[in-house]
C-alpha cells in the first residue's frame, strides 16, 4: 500500500518517500528476526524498536522540512495509541493521516505469510520455522493492538477488497481525495497474461482435462522463459493444472528468485459432462449442447459444469489475491487457460459480456497490461524473436 501510494504520488509530481521501520531494523539490527524480539515483555527489543521508529521520524521530519518533501509515508505497524501519539507529537504542526489496512481473506493472508517466509531475515530457517516465528510475531502485535479511534484523521482500508471501510478526516489533510483514490484503485505495473503452451488435448481439440504439454508446448515454455529472462518476475500465478505449471516452471527457473503460486481460482472452465471430449464429439453426440452454447456462449452453463458467467466470480477472487500478493510495484505473470484468460482480460478491457467468450487467446503470444492513473496499455506481444 505504501509503495502504491508513493509511486502514484510521485507520478503526480508530489514528492513523497517511504520510511519503513522494518527495513531499518533489518539494516541496523542484528538478531532481530526472532519472534521474541517483538515481545512486549522484551524490554531491550521494545527499546530498539522505539529507537528505529525515532530515527525514521527524524528522517521524515528532515525530508518534509529540508528536502522539499510533500508526503512522508511512515510505513510501520504503529499498533499502539502510544506509538501513534509519538508520531503526532513529532509533527505537531504537520497535517497527518493514519491509514490502517485490514484483510479478512484467510487464503490471501496465508499466501501473504508464505511470502514473508522468503524474506532474507529468515534465510537460515526452514519454511515451517519461519512461518511459526512470523505468526508468533503477529500474536505479540495483536496483544498490544489498539484500533484507530481517537486519532483525528484516520481511514480504514480493506486492502484485499480495495475499499474504504471507515474514514474520518478533516479537509486539512492535503491530497486527501487523491490518497483515497489511490487506496482504492488497482495499479498494475506490468501484468503478463500468458496462455499455457500446446497440450496433447489441444492437438485433438479436446475440452478441459489435465493434459501435459507436447514437445511444441515445452518449446513454447522455453521460448517464454528466454523472452522473460531479462525482466524481473517475482511471482507466477497458475492454475492447479499440469499445463500451466509446466509452462511456468522453465520461466521461473530462468529467474533469480521466483515463486510459482497455483490458485484453484484460475482453473479452466469446468465443462462438466463434456470434459475430455473433442468439440466434434460434442457436436455429434450432444448436438443440443453445442447448439445451446453457440446461441448464448457467455451465459451457457455446461451440464454438471460451469459457464463463463458462473466462473467469473472465482476468477475475480483469484485476481484479488494476485493484486494483494503482488505488492503493487512488481511485475505479475499469470499463466492461465483460454477461458480463464478471457475472463481476466475482460476485467481490464471494457468488453460486452457476449464478446468475452470470443476474445483472441493465442498460445504463441501473450497480453501485456499496464494500468496506472496516467496510462493504460494493452498489447499482444509475440515472445519469439521474429527478426532471426
Ligand atoms: O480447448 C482448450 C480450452 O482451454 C478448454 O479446456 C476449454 O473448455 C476451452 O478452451 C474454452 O474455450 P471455449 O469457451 O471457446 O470453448
Amino acid at each position: 500500500m505504501a509503495r502504491k501510494l508513493s509511486r502514484t504520488l510521485e507520478l503526480d509530481g508530489i514528492k513523497s518517500k517511504i520510511f519503513n521501520n522494518g527495513e531499518l531494523r533489518r539494516k541496523l539490527g542484528e538478531e532481530t528476526a526472532s519472534a521474541d524480539f517483538f515481545s512486549p515483555q522484551n524490554r531491550e527489543g521494545v527499546q530498539q524498536r522505539e529507537h528505529f521508529s525515532s530515527i525514521n521520524l527524524e528522517n521524515a521530519r528532515r525530508f518534509l522540512t529540508d528536502e522539499g518533501g510533500c508526503v512522508a509515508i511512515l510505513d510501520a505497524s504503529n499498533v499502539s495509541r502510544k506509538r501513534r501519539q509519538k508520531i503526532r507529537d513529532t509533527f505537531p504542526d504537520t497535517p497527518h493521516l493514519f491509514i490502517e489496512c485490514m484483510n479478512a481473506d484467510d487464503e490471501a493472508l496465508e499466501a501473504s505469510l508464505e511470502r514473508k517466509t522468503e524474506l532474507k531475515e529468515f534465510s537460515n530457517r526452514s519454511k515451517e520455522d519461519a512461518l511459526d516465528s512470523f505468526v508468533k510475531r503477529i500474536k505479540y502485535y495483536e496483544s498490544i493492538y489498539e484500533p484507530l479511534d481517537i486519532e483525528p484523521n484516520r481511514i480504514l482500508v480493506d486492502s484485499f477488497e480495495s475499499c474504504i471501510l471507515q474514514e474520518q478526516a478533516s479537509y486539512e489533510v492535503p491530497y486527501y481525495d487523491r490518497i483515497r483514490d489511490i487506496l482504492t484503485t488497482r495499479v498494475v505495473r506490468n501484468l503478463f497474461l500468458v496462455r499455457h503452451g500446446q497440450t496433447f488435448f489441444n492437438t485433438e481439440d479436446r475440452i478441459g482435462g489435465n493434459s501435459e504439454l507436447t514437445d511444441k508446448g515445452k518449446d513454447q515454455a522455453e521460448a517464454l522463459a528466454e523472452h522473460f529472462a531479462t525482466q524481473r518476475i517475482p511471482m507466477i500465478f497458475t492454475s492447479n493444472y499440469k499445463r500451466t505449471l509446466q509452462t511456468a516452471e522453465p520461466i521461473a527457473h530462468r529467474q533469480d528468485r521466483c515463486s510459482i503460486i497455483a490458485l484453484p481460482e484460475f482453473n479452466e472452465i469446468h465443462a462438466g459432462l463434456c470434459e475430455g471430449m473433442s468439440y466434434k464429439e460434442v457436436s455429434e453426440t450432444m448436438p443440443h449442447i453445442a447448439r445451446a452454447r453457440g446461441l448464448n456462449k457467455y451465459n451457457y452453463i455446461y451440464p454438471d459444469g460451469e459457464g463463463y458467467k458462473t466462473m467469473e466470480e472465482r476468477v475475480y477472487r483469484g485476481l484479488k489475491k494476485v493484486f494483494y500478493l503482488n505488492n503493487y510495484d512488481e511485475n505479475i505473470m499469470i499463466v492461465g487457460h483460454r477461458a480463464v484468460n478471457r475472463v481476466i482480460l475482460s476485467r481490464f478491457l471494457t468488453r460486452q459480456e457476449e464478446e468475452v467468450p470470443y476474445i483472441y487467446m493465442p498460445q504463441d503470444r501473450y497480453y501485456h497490461i499496464q494500468i496506472n492513473p496516467h496510462r493504460r496499455v494493452f498489447e499482444l506481444v509475440s515472445y519469439r524473436d521474429t527478426s532471426a
